[in-house]
């Protein structure tokens, strides 16, 4: 019997826009996990995520709603609704419908990022989402390097988990990014909804080199299924965020953002050329592995050899736990 396919409403944090994709005031259509929805930003800068319909009588508040201060505003008859989703105002009467109440999402802005959080069962948050920048405890912000460059491809065939995979996947280096030779993984830490991923690799010399004299590698943080951060050493300074954000049942958007490190005392605009241009090589190397996931078909009992079985094993348990239908549900965690 064929295993069921991967749930397409999982658990966790997930990337709906970029933060500057929303100005003040402005109301954004979306649609994830299968359900209208509506982010828009408060005077005060607050971006508030939430269903789409007025509980009144079903207006869409993304065609027509309007941001009064901290209130969105239905365009049918007027009704305010607040970022908890609570009705605050209705024009025409003496006090609001404290009854009804719009879905929202708990929503944080991080990485140049909007993400929500997303879970079928209605618990609260129980991990965060990682910080490409201080997840990695190294002092390093947003200031040190140049501008994001980014890559949105939306209403892929594919699931959020086929980037996680490519985590302890060391044979697809060679064939899809034409590295040299293999990365050798030196750590896989799947203990927590938060995992990490570390591999030595090179894109440079030739399949004659051992690993042993290979200088440079990758960390990864896995925030769940939806988020996962990137730091390099040994290379061009990089920082990647992926996200992959469930539409319906079998399409996602991906999103991409890549920063490349500024080199101290070399500012110009040679080199923020050369920054660009190597953003954009990184682009170029998710492209082709987006290529692979969004035609590939989940293999739940996939032909592993001896050194793919461990990595391939403990990501699958891991991903489980952001399935609704899990059978060892994630336990709640202090997200401090
Ligand atoms: S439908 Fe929104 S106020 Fe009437
Ligand atoms: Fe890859």
């Amino acid at each position: 019997m064929p295993s069921p396919p991967l749930s397409m409403k999982p658990t966790g944090w997930f990337q709906v826009a970029w933060s500057d994709e929303i100005a003040v005031g402005a109301v954004h259509r979306m649609t994830y996990f299968g359900q209208d929805l509506v982010a828009w930003r408060a005077e005060s800068g607050r971006i508030t995520v939430m269903g789409a319909y007025c509980e009144h009588l079903g207006a869409h508040l993304g065609h027509g709603g309007t941001v009064t201060g901290e209130n969105l505003q239905c365009p049918f008859h007027g009704w305010q609704w607040n970022a908890e989703g609570r009705n605050v105002c209705i024009p025409y009467e003496d006090r609001p419908n404290r009854g009804r109440r719009i879905r929202t999402f708990p929503a944080v802005e991080r990485n140049a990022s909007v993400y929500i959080w997303h879970d079928a069962a209605g618990r609260e948050p129980f991990f965060e989402a990682p910080d490409v920048f201080a997840g990695f405890g190294d002092g390093s912000g947003a200031g040190d390097y140049y501008r994001q460059q980014r890559l949105f491809e939306p209403a892929l065939a594919m699931h959020p988990q086929y980037v996680l995979e490519n985590g302890v996947d060391a044979a697809h280096f060679k064939f899809v990014h034409k590295t040299p030779i293999n990365p050798v993984f030196t750590r896989h830490d799947f203990d927590d909804p938060v995992s990490y991923v570390d591999f030595t690799i090179t894109f440079e010399g030739d399949d004659g080199q051992r690993i042993e004299d290979v200088n440079s590698g990758v960390q990864a943080i896995n925030g769940g299924l939806g988020i996962a951060v990137t730091k390099s050493w040994g290379m061009i300074d990089n920082r990647t965020i992926s996200c992959i954000t469930p539409v319906d049942d079998t399409t996602s958007d991906v999103r991409f953002s890549v920063y490349i490190g500024r080199t101290p005392g070399k500012d110009g605009e040679r080199a923020a050329l050369r920054a660009e241009e190597f953003g954009l090589e990184i682009i170029r190397q998710f492209r082709q592995d987006i290529e692979i996931w969004s035609h590939q078909r989940y293999s739940a009992s996939p032909a592993l050899t001896g050194s793919e079985h461990s990595g391939f094993t403990a990501i699958r348990d891991w991903a489980r736990q952001f399935y609704p239908d899990a059978a060892a549900p994630a336990v709640a965690a202090d997200p401090a």
